[in-house]
């Protein structure tokens, strides 16, 4: 069996971590790495064990075809159709099944998108492509234009113009691959999974560890970190009873425990914490509360207290101000990277306990010597 190419589309920010994780499946080569994107391609072909699960991917596609974009004229759709008319479909279907997606077209949906000014609209652009996607396959289409959610059972298709390239999909899912069965129960300010899914990755988390999210609401950071790596002992705190119970809802019978605290003061002993995975309350969507309603340097001084020497936090804050808190509690950001989160930009930051580290083997080395 050929490799089949694929493209996964990400949160903008997300795009290194992305092609880290199809990596680090050792199965897939990446081809490019683009705007809120990563085309890549499986390097196997046994069939349902190709199935591709990415979790800091919002979703996942088959590529049908890519060529330079077309001109900014209504008279320029005509070039998309002749394209999506040479489409493979039988490779498509066939390619969807071996990487665990459903067998049947059943219906045509598709969603379009585009950077610079044109004279058609997205309407134009799904019309003009998903008509020719349904005759070929001989199914239904559901234009977009009126508003209405497609019927179930249609295949989701995507179409981008990015001023480059002009790209179609097939979406290798039945749904969106941000979407997660857990997540049930949610509250305000709630996670994007995929972005929890990073979050957790980049803690480099080992089995046996103790990961702590002082401020845990629906419980994301730590069922995420349970699939990224399970075997870790996971623990949160709230100090909402709703968020609680979104939690334990989510996590149902993973080995997840969530107790009411104030991540202000936290019933945690000094330096037994191994990785703390974390967006704080700070956002437009949730205030802190307790011991943080005013005093956000209690937050930091607790993830200093709580933290192991070689200890790691991963946290999502929506601004830099809070790192001075962090530096002169002796952790250090060794990697901080910008997101565009549903319309914020919020900074994803990875902080180690490096300095006091160094600090302390300098002091032994003093000592010592
Ligand atoms: C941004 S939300 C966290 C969302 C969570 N990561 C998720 O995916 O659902 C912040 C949470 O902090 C909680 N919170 C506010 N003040 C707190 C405090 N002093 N101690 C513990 N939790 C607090 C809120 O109840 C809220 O659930």
């Amino acid at each position: 069996m050929t490799a089949a190419r694929l493209v996964a589309r990400c949160v903008r920010g997300l795009e290194p971590a992305l092609g880290t994780e199809i990596l680090r499946t050792r199965s897939a080569t990446v081809d490019w790495i683009g705007h809120r994107e990563v085309g890549f391609r499986t390097t196997t072909g046994s069939g349902a064990d190709d199935e591709v699960r990415l979790r800091t991917a919002d979703d996942v596609f088959l590529l049908a075809w890519r060529r330079d974009d077309i001109g900014p004229h209504k008279s320029d759709l005509a070039a998309l159709a002749d394209m999506t008319r040479a489409v493979d479909l039988k490779r498509l279907a066939r390619e969807r099944r071996a990487h665990g997606g459903p067998v049947r077209f059943g219906g045509i949906e598709i969603s379009a998108s585009f950077l610079g000014r044109r004279t058609y609209n997205r309407y134009d652009i799904e019309d003009a492509v998903g008509r020719v996607l349904a005759e070929r396959a001989g199914v239904p289409y559901h234009a977009r234009r009126h508003g209405e959610p497609p019927p179930p059972g249609h295949s989701g298709w995507r179409l981008t113009l990015d001023g480059t390239h002009a790209t179609l999909l097939l979406r290798l899912g039945r749904r969106p691959a941000h979407r997660r069965d857990y997540k049930n129960a949610t509250i305000a300010g709630t996670l994007h999974p995929p972005v929890a899914a990073a979050m957790a990755q980049a803690a480099e988390l080992l089995p046996g560890q103790r990961v702590l999210d002082p401020c845990c609401g629906a419980g994301t950071l730590l069922i995420e970190a349970h699939h990224t790596v399970p075997g870790t002992t996971l623990l949160g705190f709230d100090l909402d009873p709703a968020a609680r119970r979104a939690a334990r809802q989510n996590a149902g019978p993973l080995p997840v425990t969530v107790e009411r605290g104030d991540a202000g003061a936290l019933p945690v002993a000094d330096r037994s914490i191994d990785r703390v995975l974390c967006n704080p309350p700070w956002g437009e969507q949730v205030d802190a509360g307790g011991r943080l309603a005013g005093h956000p340097e209690r937050w930091w001084h607790e993830l200093a207290r709580v933290l192991a020497d070689e200890g790691r936090a991963v946290v999502l804050l929506p601004e830099a101000r809070g790192l001075g808190h962090a530096l002169a509690l002796g952790l250090t950001p060794v990697h901080v990277q910008q997101l565009s989160l549903f319309g914020s930009r919020p900074l994803l930051v990875r902080l180690e306990r490096q300095r006091a580290r160094r600090g302390s083997r300098a002091r032994r080395e003093v000592e010592v010597g």
